[in-house]
């Protein structure tokens, strides 16, 4: 049979995507962001992220068909992010999939947006192996996940007691006043930086400390107040040292516990996904610490670790593919979806 052909509607959070694929090959992935809008605020307002959902939802979805050269009739289905997410944003996605579903007569598949993280690597990688350990780490998700099927079992091993990986990125870097989202600008400073210089306090890493949970808000704190005290003595601040200090007591941290999660489950696939995905830092210390492991890494290009509509058609089209029940016209979003 022929590879199935699916559009994935994106909305959990600021970006609408919409993406087209045919089996594991990407035909288009349109993403409208509201992240300018949201940068003024220094972090994303819901109610902006849903009105802006609304206003791009038809255009990204006619930009992706465009893009595909494929008609909405030729599609084998639908699917969208029914959650985790902020809920009025989510809505707003799961509202336009069921009404072209309905219109169209094509299946409707709501899918879990970590589970489709993941599943974006098959876009770039081919198919994933099973079973795989991901590391997700974003703006607002930070997890370890132990994926055995894609489509129907995805394990959580551990996530964040508080904030995000990338909440922690954006946060120091509003303390720097580098602007928002924080990642970026972060990492290219970082280079130029000491990671050696200070020693910032690694979260939850006590050999009591549960071993696949995370936490940054410490971290976070530790910095700010190091970052007080120079200034409160008049000191100038080392911006590009405590960018790289800071950036490695997170990737250390992260790279340390997915290797061991790894070993632990005798998995030897890592997949790292999310915003956090893109930094540079991380993805050559995950590489040296798998290398040493004789775990093989899979990264995604920065692009499609970013929220997109292209991770939830790889997820739909991997649901269409094994013969997964589609989901009914009551779908409806759910903010704190389980994996
Ligand atoms: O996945 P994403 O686009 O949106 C969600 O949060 O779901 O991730 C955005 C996050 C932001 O916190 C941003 O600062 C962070 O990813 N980020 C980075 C880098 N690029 C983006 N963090 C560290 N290094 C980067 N190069
Ligand atoms: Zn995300």
């Amino acid at each position: 049979a022929d590879e199935p052909l699916v559009l994935g509607i994106e909305t959990s959070c600021d970006e609408t995507g919409v993406g087209i694929v045919h089996g594991t090959t990407l035909l288009a992935d349109a993403v409208a962001s509201s992240v300018d809008t949201h940068a003024r605020f220094g972090g994303v307002v819901p109610e902006i992220a849903s009105r802006a959902h609304l206003e791009a939802m038809v255009p990204t979805i006619e930009r992706a068909l465009k893009t595909a050269g494929i008609s909405a009739k030729d599609l084998d289905g639908i699917a969208v992010t029914a959650g985790p997410g902020l809920a009025g944003a989510l809505l707003v996605g799961v509202s336009a999939a069921k009404a072209y579903a309905y219109a169209l007569g094509k299946p409707l598949y709501g899918v879990n947006h970590l589970a489709s993280h993941i599943c974006v690597d098959q876009l770039e990688h081919g198919k994933l192996p099973e079973p795989t350990m991901a590391l997700l780490v974003s703006g607002g998700h930070s997890s370890l996940l132990l994926s055995s099927d894609i489509t129907s079992d995805v394990r959580p091993m551990g996530a964040t007691i508080d904030d995000a990986a990338g909440e922690a990125f954006d946060k120091i870097a509003r303390v720097l006043d580098l602007g928002f989202p924080g990642g970026p600008v972060i990492d290219r400073l970082a280079k130029e930086g000491d990671p050696a210089a200070i020693a910032f306090p690694r979260g939850l890493s006590g050999s009591r400390d549960p071993a696949y949970d995370f936490s940054f808000s410490g971290l976070k704190t530790a910095v700010a107040r190091w970052i007080e005290a120079k200034r409160a003595a008049g000191e100038d601040v080392p911006v590009r040292d405590v960018a790289a200090s800071f950036q490695e007591a997170v990737v250390d941290v992260l790279t340390r516990k997915a290797v061991r999660a790894c070993k632990d489950e005798g998995v030897d696939h890592l997949m790292i996904g999310g915003g956090v995905a893109a930094n540079s830092r991380l993805r050559a210390l995950a590489q040296e610490r798998c290398e040493r492991a004789g775990i093989r890494l899979r990264v995604p290009r920065p692009g499609l670790c970013t929220d997109n509509g292209a991770m939830v058609a790889a997820l739909g089209s991997e649901m269409v593919a094994r013969n997964r029940p589609a989901s009914d016209l009551e779908l409806s979003a759910d903010s704190s979806l389980p994996v």
